[in-house]
């Protein structure tokens, strides 16, 4: 079904629980890379089994440190677009409403100003330890380009990102899955749909009864679950389609 703008602030307007889940597409116009894009996706350029699993860092822990400390430099020097300060302000215009999932890294909803937000997939500007801590590990953070370890016992820090073949956090998922229970709206702004368990969250508002509309400026996976799809750019849309 094909939805006028007016039609989808209406249902906007209308919602109880507005469910927002985002991805890469929500950065792309603040100059953030998404993923799959066919010339400008990272993963047309690197090859993610050799960068974002564990495996990849424990063989070539430096090669690793580097390729996040490029993105960590790059999304340090873009800001919110307008698609992000406009969940931001709807949010602050309607405390409690809307529950914003995103499997973005970049702290970009944050720093928009979304106060409370369910990130999926971690944070980028943050690291962990690589395995579990013990009494001694003290980062060594030796600014000197190499992954920060601990000088007893060597364990290293890693970036506290969601790798591939890695779990979610338990507690970011299970909010995540009962806002998707929860909404009577659910908007999916720039994700793929490739990606489980969160794209299983668009399946999971559609069971549940939810309204599901797809806003990405091509088709998706999750498109066979949307009431509708919105073949729009976020920063270009939101703004009109969240006004009061
Ligand atoms: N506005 C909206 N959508 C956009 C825009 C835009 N301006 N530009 C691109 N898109 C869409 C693309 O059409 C694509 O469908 O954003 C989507 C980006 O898809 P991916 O690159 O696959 O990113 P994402 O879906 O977030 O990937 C999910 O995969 O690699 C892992 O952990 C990583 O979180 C990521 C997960």
């Amino acid at each position: 079904m094909t939805a006028t703008l007016e039609t989808l602030r209406q249902w906007v307007q209308q919602a109880r629980h507005l469910a927002v889940l985002t991805g890469a597409g929500m950065s792309a116009e603040s100059g953030v890379p998404t993923f799959r894009d066919a010339q400008s996706g990272l993963w047309a350029q690197f090859n993610p089994k050799e960068l974002a699993t564990e495996a990849a860092f424990r063989a070539d822990p430096q090669r690793v440190w580097d390729w996040y400390q490029y993105r960590r430099a790059l999304i340090a020097r873009v800001q919110p677009n307008a698609g992000h300060r406009a969940l931001a302000a709807w949010a602050q215009r309607h405390p409690g409403r809307l529950t914003l999932i995103t499997q973005n890294v970049d702290g970009l909803h944050e720093r928009a100003g979304l106060g409370e937000t369910i990130a999926l997939h971690g944070r980028i500007d943050a690291d962990q330890w690589l395995d579990r801590p013990r009494p001694c590990c003290q980062p060594d953070f030796l600014e000197d380009g190499r992954p920060p370890r601990c000088s007893v016992c060597g364990n290293l820090r890693r970036p506290a990102v969601v790798w591939f073949g890695e779990m979610l956090p338990t507690e970011a998922l299970a909010a995540a899955e009962t806002a998707a229970q929860a909404c009577d709206l659910m908007l999916v702004i720039g994700t793929s749909g490739l990606v489980y368990p969160a794209a299983g969250l668009a399946h999971t508002a559609h069971r549940s009864g939810a309204q599901v509309v797809v806003i990405n400026p091509e088709p998706t996976e999750l498109d066979t679950v949307a009431q509708t799809c919105w073949r729009e750019r976020a920063a270009q849309s939101l703004p009109a389609l969240l006004a009061d």
